[in-house]
């Protein structure tokens, strides 16, 4: 089939690549001239594991193409996939300004029959604003008649693990009003679910709401065992033993419940913020939410108060090691990272920051510019640093050689906001350790 994807970042280019490597015809386009002049020079632009092999077969068999150009977007493929960012307004709102963009865009080319296919996250009612606007672009050029039919794809993957939660989804959901459009998408996804996870078929508008909720869900259940994990450390109790505690009951489960840093990324707090506002603009109070995003806002600083405690305010003049500054491993993304409100805190504070991360370095250095150090190994980092914080928990740094750091750092101290050190382990060496919700 022929695909064209509008918007080629992460969760674009995903997509364009996967449908691809299942055989499709694909075109990617961007408005962002560099990225397509590097991927047409088989460069990739974000760091996501598994990628680059797969675009760089399918490029070579010719299956996936790049562009600037929309007209030859519109005009190639029968599916057109809006995937641009929904980014949050001064209100933390969505701004739905780039994808009506691509949607007056498609209604100035279209010439054909078009399945046009949101799967950027967007709230409750932009099936309809985008028809409105593809409309409105068509009655301008006297092609009213022109047949089109609006889709709503959410997508559920997860930057560091993208390739596989696409080609391998739990579920796929697709809202649309007509039977026949379904059929086609069912056919689309058939490659994808062969070990019969569900497509689930439903309106528009509860397409565009399950993907708010999914978030949302899962921020919630991360701020709640954030709160807990605060309170575990007021009380003498450990986390981590109340964690597999609950995680045992299987209508509680394991998967989310590590307490940590506070979550960031580019869709948990743009997503819950801008439920929170569709469900302030329709004069209802989403108090659960409200809360989630509260307790994140506390999380992200819960770090920094730890260190601040240990030097009793004077943090003017140290100098920390940062490891880990993007929002969770296996990314280069550090949209609303932990790591970059702890850093900011420390430099407002009169500290200085040497920072490590595998893979964020280039990210870090346009957000940081040159107000922090930037070291070329985990362990450069440590040189002359008075202390090591662990903002993400890159494989990399689970097993460290404790002495080493132990003899690099002027004083034997760790704060780890992902636990992934043993506290029983860290006494034995004689770290001064703290974690998250957790005894000494
Ligand atoms: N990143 C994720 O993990 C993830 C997961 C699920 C859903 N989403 C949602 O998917 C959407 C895209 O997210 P992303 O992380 O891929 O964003 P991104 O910022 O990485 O990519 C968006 C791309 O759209 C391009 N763009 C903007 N206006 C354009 C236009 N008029 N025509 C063509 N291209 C244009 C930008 O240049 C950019 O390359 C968002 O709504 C996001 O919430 C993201």
């Amino acid at each position: 089939m022929k695909i064209s994807v509008i918007g080629t970042g992460y969760v674009g280019l995903v997509t364009g690549t996967c449908f691809a490597e299942s055989g499709n015809e694909v075109l990617c386009m961007d408005t962002d001239v560099t990225k397509i002049q590097k991927l047409n020079n088989g460069e990739i632009p974000i760091y996501e594991p598994g990628l680059k092999e797969l675009v760089k077969r399918n490029t070579e068999e010719d299956r996936l193409k790049f562009t600037t150009e929309i007209d030859a977007a519109v005009k190639h493929g029968l599916f057109l996939f809006i995937a641009v960012g929904t980014p949050p307004g001064e209100d933390g709102s969505a701004d739905l300004k780039y994808v009506l963009e691509v949607a007056r865009q498609i209604g100035r080319s279209m010439e054909s029959y078009k399945i046009i296919v949101d799967k950027s996250t967007v709230p409750v009612g932009t099936g309809d604003k985008v028809r409105n606007a593809v409309r409105e672009e068509l009655l301008k050029r006297d092609l009213g008649h022109l047949e089109f039919d609006v889709v709503s794809n959410p997508e559920f993957l997860k930057e560091g693990n993208a390739i596989d939660d696409f080609m391998k989804p739990d579920r796929v959901v697709v809202g649309c009003d007509n039977v026949r459009t379904a059929e086609f998408m069912k056919e689309l996804y058939a490659p994808f679910v062969r070990t019969e996870k569900p497509i689930l078929t439903m309106d528009i508008r509860s397409a565009e709401m399950t993907k708010y909720t999914a978030n949302a869900m899962l921020a919630t259940k991360i701020s709640f065992m954030n709160d807990i994990a605060n309170l575990c450390e007021l009380l003498g109790a450990d986390i981590d033993n109340v964690r597999k505690g609950i995680g045992s009951d299987s209508r509680i489960g394991y998967s989310f419940i590590f307490p940590g840093a506070g979550y960031g990324g580019s869709c948990f707090p743009k997503d819950v913020q801008a439920l929170i506002k569709t469900s302030r603009e329709n004069k209802y109070s989403l108090e659960i939410l409200e809360s989630v995003e509260n307790v994140n806002q506390r999380q992200k600083e819960v770090m920094f108060k730890k260190l601040d405690k240990v030097y009793s305010g004077q943090l003017s003049g140290k100098v920390f090691a940062v490891w880990g500054l993007a929002f969770k491993p296996n990314t280069d993304d550090m949209r609303e990272a932990p790591a970059v409100v702890l850093i900011e805190k420390i430099l407002a504070a009169g500290g200085k920051v040497v920072a490590y991360d595998p893979e964020a370095m280039g990210e870090a250095r346009r957000i940081f510019g040159d107000r922090i150090r930037y070291a070329k190994k985990s362990y450069d980092a440590l040189e002359g640093a008075d202390a090591l914080l662990v903002v993400t928990e890159w494989n990399e740094f689970r097993r460290p050689d404790f002495e080493k750091i132990k003899t690099m750092l002027k004083r034997p101290l760790i704060i780890d906001g992902r636990n992934i050190y043993d506290p029983a382990r860290m006494k034995a060496y004689s770290f001064e350790y703290y974690s998250i919700g957790r005894k000494m």
